[in-house]
């Protein structure tokens, strides 16, 4: 059986590959993961929990859209309206400053999230801030007073020395908020736009107090209970430039014929030893193409022109001629969940993942 690469995605591709057994695991692996758009195998540390609004997001992918309604469009990010096939959750990694009590101030703390796994070329086009707290902090019976919240961009400066003023006083934004159980979410955009190179990404400075009442006693200890993460959408174009008509489709018949048809191959992410960092899906149906092109080619066989008289010539001169290609004519995407290699959740939509039908090429 001659190989055919024609028309398919690497990943397809590789798979292709991967059932011929043309190649050493250690090269198929590395293959696989660079058409995934990852350049090592992540493993994780201490890998967060994954956000519910990514799991639902997840969710929501893992079904066809529903009949009547507009397939998704590919990479495009409908529940925040922008494009982007890449969704990543930075945890903060910034170091407090100041804890409790400085005067009306509850904490100063640092936000600093790590930008090294964006690739180049990808493009940021959204960033949003959520400063939440693990718990309904305990007020007693002291009134509800309202917390004042600052954001500042930081300095090289600042982060040396740590001085107050060593950032600048002109704040990204102040908010105030009274309730503590509620997530404060912030559209970073702009600022995390010049992240991507490293030399800018110094981070924030955040400060919460209590102004008005110029008392750090009535801060709650809300420091210990701080949870900052950053979620950003980015669009890697190399895996959005495909633009042949699709369909969702997750069933595929079973042949016993050897004629030109997708086949069934479930790949189980369990058995290349990839469980430990892609999070969900557990395995997904690829599907293969596999089989002859005998002449006549029919219509069902979705053939070229060139095809078809490619058969000609074959049936003619099978030695010096080939029969055409059985290759993928339509694939589908799919979208996996992992942990990169710096404990980040991501999200990200992959482009001709599934093979739907085959051709003759
Ligand atoms: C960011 O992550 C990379 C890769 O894990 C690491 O090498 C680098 O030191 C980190 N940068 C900072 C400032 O923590
Ligand atoms: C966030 O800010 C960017 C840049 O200022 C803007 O284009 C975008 O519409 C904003 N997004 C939301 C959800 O407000
Ligand atoms: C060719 O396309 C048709 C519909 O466009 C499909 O029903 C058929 O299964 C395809 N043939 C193969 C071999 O996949």
């Amino acid at each position: 059986m001659r190989l055919c690469h024609l028309h398919s995605s690497l990943a397809v591709g590789i798979l292709w590959a991967l059932l011929v057994g043309s190649m050493d695991l250690k090269t198929q692996e590395n293959l696989l993961l660079k058409s995934l758009g990852l350049s090592v195998k992540p493993s994780p540390r201490s890998p967060a929990p994954v956000p519910p609004l990514i799991w639902k997001m997840f969710q929501t992918r893992t079904v066809p859209s529903p009949a009547g309604k507009e397939p998704r469009r590919p990479c495009w990010v409908e529940e925040f309206n922008v494009p982007g096939n890449i969704i990543r959750v930075f945890p903060d990694q910034g170091g407090f400053i100041h804890k409790r009590e400085q005067g009306w101030l509850c904490l100063q703390k640092r936000l600093y999230f790590n930008f090294s796994v964006l690739e180049e070329g990808e493009l940021l086009t959204m960033a949003q801030l959520e400063i939440k707290f693990r718990r309904n902090v305990y007020r007693g019976s002291a009134p509800a007073h309202p917390f004042e919240l600052s954001l500042y961009r930081a300095s090289q400066l600042a982060l040396r020395g740590m001085s107050t003023h060593a950032y600048s006083r002109q704040p990204l934004v102040e908010q105030s908020f009274i309730h503590l159980h509620k997530s404060l979410i912030f559209n970073l955009t702009d600022v995390a736009k010049d992240w991507q190179t490293p030399t800018k990404n110094v981070g924030l400075i955040l400060e919460i107090g209590t102004p008005t009442l110029l008392d750090g006693k009535l801060c709650s200890d809300i420091d210990a209970f701080l949870d900052t993460s950053l979620l950003v959408v980015s669009l890697a174009p190399q895996q959005c430039k495909n633009t042949r008509k699709k369909r969702s489709s997750y069933y595929t018949p079973i042949s016993t014929s050897n004629i030109c048809k997708p086949r069934r191959l479930y790949i189980s992410f369990n058995d290349i030893g990839w469980e430990n960092w892609i999070i969900a899906p557990k395995g997904y149906m690829a599907n293969y193409c596999l089989g002859e092109c005998p002449f006549p080619l029919t219509e069902e066989l979705n053939s070229t022109n060139h095809a078809i008289l490619q058969t000609m010539v074959h049936s003619l001169d099978p030695e010096g001629t080939p029969q055409p290609c059985c290759v993928p004519v339509r694939l589908s995407p799919i979208s996996i969940l992992y942990y990169d290699n710096n404990d980040n959740v991501v999200l990200r939509h992959y482009e001709d993942m599934v093979v739907d039908e085959c051709g003759c090429r």
